[in-house]
């Protein structure tokens, strides 16, 4: 049966291998593992082990993953198995087909030529070509077992040389293509390397096949990394840099921590930090969480120290509460403010990372402190809305036990939390919450949203301008605005724009940036577009973002159009205070809660004399 590339991957991705054998073992835990005794040879103790994604039986010898464990154990042949797993897992069974055949042996040929590359680069930082790479590689503190453990290696001058190189391998442009190695050239030029005078990071899969690479330029320049392209092996979404060893690492009782970058990671596993990982300059997806509670069931994900750092722990944790349980649970744990994993183990050697991991903190325990960073709560509309914030955060745990106990732990803070002044910048309530062990660190704010701005021409303009640049960033806003956006003065070229992302929103299946991107391109409003999200005149406020929550593009909407209509504003804060009475769902809190955070700003603003950010 010839199943399309990554199908079986997918599947058994998909598949907790200990819960279809608990089905007819009796499994215990033991340490990272399960065991139990052997459905297929008669033992009275226990022997048989699941791992996270196969089992052996140390008694009888039987070995594999969850197919071959339904194979086995019910007689099911290979398709039979694979079908009811997929059923199981909500995933369709694509059609066997002679293409889906050859796209299978094209995938195997592609790990060959990835390894035939790397086995080149390696090569090649030993030679006098690649004599600065491992210069820098080793100025940088990497021992020649690291080095030669993490299989790194030099690009060398690209123009032709890889092929030329691998051609005595049998391995062609085209492959070469495939496997995310050359960029095909503009307008019938030839191919050319992505990578070249690059040091360079093989980045393997959890099976520990090479699927990609990244390359490090040495010194300054700029892009400092580049990483191969999503291909046919190789999806950032699910990969995680050092997977291959960190399963390793958590099995021998390794912390599973998540890092940013290259040389984090392989500076931790030098420092005997052999369960760490980093996602390849993406932020962390839910399929990384997926990948990551397959190894541990309380990884660690580490921060920086900065405002920065704690909007990306806000944005894993919102990522992660659906998929709670009591088996998947999540540390955080802070950065000192200026230093990564790489600098820190360098200065303070081990013991200066192991210090962040003690420090980390149960979700459950950071998840007040981030929400509660930034909230003004001395009057009772902001507590309220606080208080609502915290019950919808709760109520996003899927499992019911689990999201109970949270938000009776949330609602226990909440009321124990003595309403406080607005927090100043640096003053007494800087550094709590997130960022807190790190005494000085400027508190982190959720909500980023206005910025001050120089002339009040120039101020109208870019408030208009705003309202758009967020709708561009988070078009899943539209249908929530899509009046009071229709009834603001605008510009010419921003007038425009909104028509086409009005008449597009009312249309489109999915309200998603790439896709109204794409159409705005199409139709010819690329460059309006592009000026909307411009950081000229001025660098445009934090919550229009792409990576902003969506609660604060939402709030930071509210708030820039209330610049521009307090009146109107104040008017909808009214209307969606007298829906929430009518009908308190999830959808009117969450716009009731937009609307005074924005209304709240803009006071606090007014008190400011107009400023803030
Ligand atoms: P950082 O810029 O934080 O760099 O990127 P770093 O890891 O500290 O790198 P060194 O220490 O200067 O070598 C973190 C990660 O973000 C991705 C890479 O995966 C990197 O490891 N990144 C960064 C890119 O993909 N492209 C870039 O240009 C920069
Ligand atoms: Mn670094």
């Amino acid at each position: 049966m010839a199943l399309p590339p990554g199908f079986l991957d997918e599947l058994r991705a998909r598949t907790p291998i200990s819960a279809v054998i608990g089905r007819r073992v009796r499994l215990a835990k033991s340490g990272r593992q399960w065991k139990g005794c052997c459905p297929f040879h008669g033992e009275k103790t226990p022997s048989f082990y699941v791992y996270d994604d196969h089992f052996h039986c140390f008694g009888c010898g039987v070995h594999g993953d969850a197919v071959s464990f339904v194979m086995q154990s019910q007689g099911a042949s290979f398709p039979e198995a694979v079908q009811q797993l997929a059923a199981e897992a909500g995933m369709e069974v694509p059609k066997a087909s002679p293409q889906a055949a050859a796209a299978e042996q094209r995938r195997l040929d592609l790990h060959g030529v990835l390894e035939a590359a790397g086995a080149a680069y390696r090569r090649r930082l030993y030679l006098p070509e690649g004599a600065r790479g491992l210069a820098y590689l080793r100025g940088r503190g990497l021992s020649e077992e690291t080095i030669a453990g993490f299989g790194l290696g030099w690009a060398g001058e690209g123009r032709g040389a890889l092929l030329a190189a691998l051609s005595r391998e049998d391995v062609t442009a085209e492959m070469l293509l495939e496997a995310g190695l050359l960029r095909q050239g503009d307008d019938g030029r030839p191919a050319y390397e992505l990578f070249f005078n690059r040091v360079m990071f093989p980045i393997r899969d959890r099976q520990a096949r090479l699927i990609s690479f990244g390359g490090r330029i040495l010194g300054d320049g700029q892009p400092k990394y580049v990483n191969g392209p999503e291909t046919d092996l190789f999806s950032k979404r699910r990969t995680l840099f050092a997977l291959e060893r960190a399963r390793e690492g958590a099995r021998a009782g390794g912390t599973v921590a998540v890092v940013e970058g290259y040389m984090d990671v392989i500076a931790l596993h030098q420092a005997g930090f052999t369960a760490a990982v980093a996602p390849l300059g993406t932020a962390l997806t839910e399929e990384h969480l997926e990948v990551l509670w397959r190894l541990s069931p309380v990884p660690v994900l580490c921060f920086d120290g900065d405002a920065a750092g704690a909007r990306a722990a806000v944005r894993s944790v919102e990522l992660a509460l659906p998929h709670l349980t009591p088996e998947r649970g999540l540390k955080l744990a802070t950065l000192p403010a200026g230093e990564d994993p790489d600098s820190l183990v360098r200065q303070r050697g081990a013991a200066g990372f192991q210090g962040v991991l003690d420090g980390a903190r149960p979700l459950g325990e950071a998840l007040f402190d981030l929400m509660h960073e930034g909230v003004v709560d001395t009057n009772p509309e902001s507590r309220a809305s606080f208080r609502g914030r915290l019950v919808a955060a709760a109520g996003r745990i899927a499992d019911k036990a689990l999201g109970a106990e949270y938000r009776s732990m949330l609602l226990d803070r909440f009321y124990a939390s003595r309403p406080r002044s607005r927090p100043a910048a640096g003053g007494r309530d800087a550094g709590r919450g997130f960022g807190g062990r790190g005494a000085g660190e400027p508190a982190a704010k959720p909500f980023r949203l206005a910025r001050p701005t120089p002339t009040p021409a120039l101020a109208a303009a870019e408030r208009g301008r705003h309202l758009v640049a967020i709708l561009l960033h988070h078009p899943n806003l539209l249908h929530d605005v899509e009046e009071a956006f229709g009834a603001v003065a605008l510009p010419e070229a921003l007038d425009r724009l909104r028509s086409a992302i009005l008449q597009w929103g009312s249309a489109a299946e999915v309200l998603d940036t790439g896709a109204l991107m794409t159409h705005l391109h199409a139709i010819g409003l690329a460059a309006e577009a592009a000026q909307a999200l411009s950081a000229v005149p001025a660098p445009l406020a934090g919550c229009a973002a792409l990576d902003a929550m969506p609660a604060e593009a939402e709030a930071g909407w509210w708030h820039f159009f209330g610049l521009m209509n307090p009146v109107r504003l104040e008017a909808e804060v009214a209307a969606a205070m007298a829906d929430f009475a009518r009908n308190a769902d999830t959808a009117q809190e969450r716009r009731l809660i937009a609307l005074c955070a924005a209304r709240n700003a803009l006071r606090q603003g007014d008190m400011d004399g107009g400023t803030e950010g």
